[in-house]
């Protein structure tokens, strides 16, 4: 993604979000990330950003509750600013009219499943992957069938038919549940591996919901492609939110957008699912999508750094870990299986190393032997970090 010249952080002063606040108060939180663990454990774990709000999110709230505007949600104001911003992004302009409010994107996974399988069909998934995919397929009475990513970390043609084969071997429904871009890697596909999947997809009457929640944090380098529009997405859903690029997870609120084949399906969720997400939600995140370009901007370049920063701490600390840099999201996945520390290093890194990260086991086939690390920090803490891990060896 190339950024419009006027919002370019060089510009706008806007400084690097993962540069503004100390270790003090972060640990002043009270959210996952920082109450999980005792006080003298770094947590590089869960998908929470150590930044502060970006200031138009932070007006837009303050103003809210200056108001007392904080009743049930209205209207199509975090529809229209995702149109927006997508249009801008990713050259793609997804229809009000074709876009659902859901509480958050693993709810609206859930509800969109509903529409086009039924209890016991199969829902394919790429792993490793977000551990939570497995959780709440399962939870939703579908069952789980693994495609897993080639070597390289990417799309594995010959095993996601194969797994299409199986998911529809009964002549049932079955769904694809994409990660786009994927979560734990930060593989971000590209429009050719997408019209790949997408002819089939067809070939094999299976649907795709593809979750695009890490889609604002493309990294230089790469582009986001918008699964609804490629050629054959048409018929798929795509599940979008603020909530990652912003650090907006405690404000819930997503949007689950139709593709043109695929909005008579959406019209079916009922409006009640709707209600489940916060006012402040849809404040929150309209506001970052449509006035926080510029400090996404200024994160996307703090992440571009760190990613590089993480490169050389692992090449000097931990040559034998082995790593590819994620090309979006801000998750780092590592393979230490030449460290011989098990399935489950992260538990080695945490009680030796007092270091907090990902266990590789949850994100399914290919998870063992591996950790998922939170890039979104200082590099001072990003390299403290890494020396701790280093230490626990
Ligand atoms: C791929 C993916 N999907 C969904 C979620 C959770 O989204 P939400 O909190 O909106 O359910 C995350 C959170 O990290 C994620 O990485």
């Amino acid at each position: 993604m190339t950024p419009r010249r006027h919002d370019t952080p060089a510009r706008t002063g806007t400084a690097n979000p993962l540069r503004r606040l100390a270790l003090g108060d972060l640990r002043r939180r009270t959210s996952m990330k920082w109450r999980a663990h005792p006080e003298d454990v770094l947590p590089l774990w869960v998908a929470e950003m150590d930044v502060p709000l970006a200031d138009p999110v932070a007006r837009a709230l303050t103003e809210a509750v200056r108001l007392g505007d904080t009743g049930y949600p209205a209207g199509t104001e975090y529809a229209d600013a995702l149109a927006a911003f997508a249009e801008r992004r990713w050259n793609w302009r997804p229809g009000a009219e074709h876009t659902a409010l859901v509480p958050d994107v693993m709810l609206g996974i859930v509800e969109v499943l509903r529409l086009v399988t039924g209890p016991g069909d199969a829902v394919v998934v790429n792993p490793p992957v977000y551990p939570p995919f497995y959780a709440f397929v399962g939870h939703a009475d579908r069952r789980i069938v693994e495609a897993p990513l080639g070597a390289d970390l990417r799309l594995d043609f010959p095993a996601l038919e194969a797994a299409f084969v199986r998911a529809r071997a009964e002549g049932r429904p079955a769904a694809y549940l994409l990660c786009n871009p994927h979560n734990p890697t930060g593989t971000v596909h590209t429009r050719a591996e997408l019209e790949r999947v997408a002819s089939l997809a067809r070939e094999h009457g299976v649907r795709v919901v593809s979750d695009e929640i890490h889609a604002p944090l493309v990294l230089p380098g790469a582009r986001h492609v918008p699964y609804p529009s490629v050629r054959g997405g048409e018929s798929a859903f795509a599940l979008l939110s603020a909530s990652k690029a912003w650090n907006l997870a405690g404000l819930k609120a997503a949007l689950a957008v139709a593709g043109p084949e695929a909005a008579e399906d959406l019209a079916r969720v009922p409006e009640e699912v709707g209600h489940g997400a916060s006012h402040l939600g849809v404040v929150a995140h309209s506001a970052a999508l449509r006035d926080g370009g510029d400090w996404l901007d200024a994160l996307l370049a703090g992440v571009d750094e760190n990613r590089r920063l993480l490169a050389e701490l692992l090449a000097r600390h931990l040559p034998e870990v082995r790593h590819r840099a994620p090309q979006g999201t801000y998750l780092a996945w590592l393979d230490c299986r030449a460290l011989g520390l098990g399935d489950d290093p992260a538990a080695v890194f945490l009680e030796r190393g007092r270091v907090a990260l990902n266990s590789g086991p949850g994100f399914g086939t290919g998870g063992a032997g591996h950790v998922r690390l939170n890039l979104a920090t200082s590099p001072e803490i990003l390299t403290e970090a890494v020396r701790r891990m280093a230490a626990a060896l």
